[in-house]
C-alpha cells in the first residue's frame, strides 16, 4: 500500500462514533438471542461465573489488542499480519473464514428477526401459552422455504449498508440507535422481574452451582467472550484500522467490553426470569428469546406495541453486528485483492447466504443431519466458528504479539507513543504474552475433549 492511499484511509467521523460503531458490533445477537439461551443450557449462574472470569482475564486483554494492531496497521487483518509479519498472514485468514461461518447462520438468525417484526406487525403477540408460542416459533424455523426468505432479506440489508462505506454507513444508524435499544431493554427486564415467580430466574441466573462446571460449559463460556466481543476473527483489527492515530484505545478497550456485558446481563434479566414465570424450558435452545418475549409482550401494557420497537431495534443491533461481520470479509477482498467495494460486497453477501441454507434447512428439513458431537448443522457451524475458530484466533493473536511482534511495540500504540498514561500497562502484557494464551489453550483442550483425547492415546 502506498504511503498515499494509506493516508487517504478513511477515518471515523468522530471519537464517539469510533466507540458506537465497534460497540455495535459487539452488541447483537450475541448479547440478546445468545447469551441468555447459552446461559439457560450451561446452568446459570456458573456460565455467567465463568463468563466474567473470562472476560476479565482475555476479553478486555484481546479487544485492546486487536485495536492495536488494527490501528497500528491501518490495515485489514490479513494485510494487518502481512505488514507485520509475512509468514502469519494466514492467521488473517483463519479470521475471514470465522466471519464468514458466523455471518452465514447469523444472517438466518437475523431472519427470524425480521419474521417476529412482520408478526407483531400483524398483531400476533397476545398469546402467552408456551405451547402454543413454541409450536409458532417451531413450525416457522421448520419451514423448508419461509425462513429462507427472512434470512435473504436479512442478508440483502447488510450487504446495502456495507456498500455504503465507513463512517458514511455504520456511525450513523449506531448513533440513534444504540441508546434506544439500552432504554428498551431496561424496561422490558423490569416487566419481566416483576411477573409471578421471576427470582426464580434471578437465582438461576446469578447463584452459581459450582456442580455445573466441565469443560463444556466452561468452552461454551469462552466462545461467548470471543462471539459477544466480536474477537478472535480481527473485526476489532478492521474497526481500529479505522481510528485515527490520536485517539484513547485504552478507554476504548474498558468502555466497550463493559457495555457489551450490561446488554448481555440485561437481557439474560429480560429473558430468564420470564422463562421460570411461564414455565418454559431454559435449556430450550436457540427459540428461547423468540417464545419467551412475546409472552412478556403480552403481558405488557401496549404490548404489541413493544414487541414491534423490540424487535425492530434487535435487528439494527443485529446489523450493526453483521455489517462487521461482512466488513472484515469485504475489507480482505478490497484490501488484498483489489476488488471493488460494492463487486465484493455482493459478490460474498451472496455466497454467504447460500452458505447459510443448510444451517437453516438444518433445524428443519435435515434435522437429521449431525455433523459434531452429535450437533445439528446450524449448532456445528457455530460451534466451529464460535467455539473452535475465534478461540483459535485470539491466542495465536496473543502469541503473535507477546513472542513475535513484540510488546514495546504494542505499548508504544497503546499509549499513542508514550503520550498517554496506561498504569497497567504490565499487567496487559503479562495477559497477553503468558495467562490469556495459557488460558484459551487449557480451556480449548478441555473442552472441545482433545485433552481427554491425548491422555487416552497414552493408557
Ligand atoms: N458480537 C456480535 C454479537 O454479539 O452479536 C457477533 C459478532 C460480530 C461476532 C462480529 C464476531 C464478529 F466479528
Amino acid at each position: 500500500m502506498s504511503l498515499n492511499e494509506k493516508n487517504t484511509r478513511e477515518q471515523w467521523g468522530s471519537k464517539i462514533g469510533f466507540v458506537l460503531a465497534a460497540a455495535g458490533s459487539a452488541v447483537g445477537l450475541g448479547n440478546i438471542w445468545k447469551f441468555p439461551f447459552m446461559a439457560g443450557q450451561n446452568g446459570g449462574g456458573a456460565f455467567v461465573l465463568l463468563y466474567f472470569a473470562i472476560l476479565f482475564v482475555v476479553g478486555f486483554t484481546l479487544m485492546m489488542a486487536e485495536l492495536v494492531v488494527g490501528r497500528h496497521t491501518q490495515l485489514s487483518p490479513v494485510g494487518a499480519y502481512k505488514k507485520l509479519r509475512k509468514k502469519w498472514a494466514w492467521v488473517g485468514g483463519l479470521g475471514v473464514l470465522a466471519g464468514f461461518l458466523i455471518l452465514s447462520f447469523y444472517s438466518v438468525v437475523g431472519g427470524w428477526v425480521i419474521r417476529y417484526i412482520v408478526k407483531a406487525v400483524t398483531g400476533s403477540f397476545n398469546i402467552t401459552d408456551p405451547e402454543v408460542l413454541g409450536g409458532l416459533f417451531v413450525n416457522f424455523i421448520t419451514n423448508p422455504t419461509q425462513p429462507l426468505i427472512y434470512h435473504a432479506i436479512f442478508m440483502i440489508l447488510t450487504l446495502g449498508i456495507v456498500i455504503g462505506g465507513v463512517s458514511g454507513g455504520i456511525e450513523k444508524y449506531s448513533k440513534i440507535l444504540m441508546p434506544s435499544l439500552f432504554v428498551m431493554m431496561i424496561l422490558i427486564m423490569f416487566r419481566s422481574l416483576t411477573l409471578p415467580n421471576a427470582i426464580e430466574g434471578v437465582k438461576f441466573m446469578l447463584v452459581p452451582d459450582f456442580s455445573k462446571i466441565n469443560g463444556s460449559v466452561f468452552l461454551s463460556a469462552l466462545g461467548q467472550v470471543f462471539f459477544s466481543l466480536s474477537l478472535g476473527m480481527g473485526a476489532m483489527i478492521t474497526y481500529g484500522s479505522y481510528l485515527g492515530k490520536d485517539e484513547n484505545i485504552i478507554d476504548s478497550s474498558v468502555q466497550i467490553p463493559l457495555l457489551d456485558t450490561a446488554i448481555a446481563l440485561i437481557a439474560g434479566l429480560a429473558v430468564l426470569p420470564a422463562v421460570f414465570s411461564f414455565g418454559f424450558d431454559p435449556a430450550g435452545g436457540p427459540g428461547l428469546l423468540f417464545i419467551t418475549l412475546p409472552a412478556v409482550f403480552a403481558q405488557m401494557p401496549l404490548g404489541s406495541i413493544f414487541g414491534l420497537l423490540f424487535f425492530v431495534l434487535v435487528l439494527f443491533a443485529a446489523l450493526t453486528s453483521s455489517i462487521s461481520l461482512l466488513e472484515v470479509c469485504v475489507s480482505y477482498t478490497v484490501d488484498e485483492w483489489k476488488w471493488n467495494r460494492k463487486t465484493a460486497s455482493i459478490g460474498l453477501g451472496l455466497i454467504i447466504f447460500i452458505m447459510g441454507i443448510p444451517s437453516s434447512l438444518g433445524l428443519g428439513t435435515w434435522s437429521h443431519i449431525k455433523l459434531i458431537k452429535g450437533l445439528d448443522i446450524f449448532d456445528s457451524v457455530d460451534f466451529v466458528a464460535s467455539n473452535v475458530l475465534l478461540p483459535l484466533g485470539g491466542m495465536l493473536l496473543c502469541i503473535f504479539i507477546g513472542w513475535v511482534w513484540g510488546l514495546d511495540n504494542a505499548y508504544k500504540e497503546v499509549t499513542n507513543d508514550g503520550k498517554l498514561k496506561f498504569p497497567l500497562m504490565r499487567v496487559w502484557g503479562f495477559l497477553i504474552k503468558y495467562v490469556a494464551p495459557v488460558a484459551i489453550f487449557i480451556v480449548f483442550i478441555q473442552g472441545t475433549g482433545i485433552y481427554q483425547w491425548v491422555v487416552n492415546l497414552f493408557k
